[in-house]
């Protein structure tokens, strides 16, 4: 393996655990058939700040929507849950779609601890600013998974009632039985009279679906490609990013628009600190992720059969996008 890139050296121990981390992955993962990388691994400081920019796509309306019903409904969501005293947000982003709800909130007395669960360093650095100056709040922020941040927010003593929110349509990124099971864990963080906020991105056609994940200006393609970019520096990779092309394709029988990388040509790639050393066939593809789509009611069904009952649910029909609130029962 000498000549392959070189790997460079790690700053802090957790740098070096979740580089191990990340090189577990992509040796695991672009081992299967189909190939495959996990996209969490997407949202390097590069990736983070090509998906802010595909938040203003006009081709994207997931963010948009969601901030419109977050202005238009904060106080009706607010209202359901009374004695809210913490928030906790699984992938804050920008922080920009919370800030709009603490502004919602900021007629009441009481203080909010926001707790910050995201993977991403870049992200919770940027939401924290944010929501710092979205009003009088104590945010604690946690580099982890979402399974992982809600074990330690639940671990914490709550005065009052807490609301968890998944915004953006991030519960898209997980398989049907992943989104259950995951309903399922949240609810066990959480006690009765406790709420969930979901926004999902729904079904539409075909053709809005496509514009949305392959966009006309290639922002999305950029932001898909930089996941080998990133393997290629952290992990001494050698992908040659131009050799893959973005595609964008809609799997209706599974209900997912799923992102490829599709090699242009047959081709070797190693990854050092992987011990990957793999041949990629001509049109064979990398799947790097899975947005499902839902029907508003299949949200409303999952989340009853792990543990919620339905408080509202508000639609923007035009971008065919839905914010569901429940409580837990
Ligand atoms: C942040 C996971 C919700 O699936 O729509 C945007 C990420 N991927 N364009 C999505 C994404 C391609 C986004 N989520």
């Amino acid at each position: 393996m000498s000549d392959v890139d070189a790997v460079p050296s790690p700053r802090t121990h957790q740098e070096a655990a979740s580089i191990a981390r990340f090189a577990n992955d992509v040796q695991y993962y672009l081992k299967l058939q189909p190939r495959q990388l996990p996209s969490r691994y997407l949202y390097d400081a590069l990736g983070s700040a090509l998906f802010d920019a595909i938040c203003l796509l006009p081709w994207y309306q997931i963010t948009r929507a969601e901030m419109q019903l977050l202005a238009a409904h904060g106080r009706s969501i607010l209202a359901h849950i009374p004695h809210l005293t913490t928030i906790v947000e699984l992938g804050p982003g920008s922080g920009q779609k919370l800030a709009t709800l603490v502004r919602a909130h900021r007629q009441r007395s009481l203080r909010l601890d926001l707790h910050l669960v995201d993977v991403s360093p870049s992200a919770l650095a940027l939401s924290s600013r944010t929501l710092s100056a979205a009003g009088d709040v104590r945010i604690v922020t946690h580099e982890a998974s979402y399974e992982v941040g809600l074990a330690e927010v639940a671990r914490e003593a709550h005065a009052g009632r807490t609301l968890v929110v998944l915004l953006g349509s991030n519960i898209g990124n997980f398989d049907l039985p992943g989104a259950h099971a995951f309903m399922r864990g949240i609810r066990s963080a959480l006690a009765s009279g406790d709420g969930l906020l979901i926004g999902a991105d729904l079904v539409k056609s075909e053709r809005e679906l496509l514009l949305a994940y392959d966009d006309p200006l290639g922002v999305t393609a950029a932001f898909n490609r930089n996941l080998l970019l990133r393997i290629d520096r952290e992990l001494g990779g050698d992908f040659d990013v131009t050799a893959f092309a973005h595609q964008a394709v809609w799997n209706e029988t599974e209900s997912r628009v799923e992102m490829h990388l599709v090699s242009l040509r047959r081709q070797r790639v190693r990854v050092a600190a992987a011990e990957l050393d793999i041949v990629m066939e001509e049109g064979e593809s990398i799947w790097t992720e899975s947005s499902y789509k839902y029907q508003p009611a299949d949200l409303v069904v999952m989340l009853e059969g792990a543990g919620f009952k339905l408080a509202e649910q508000w639609i923007d029909s035009q971008a065919a996008f839905a914010l569901t609130l429940v409580e837990a029962v």
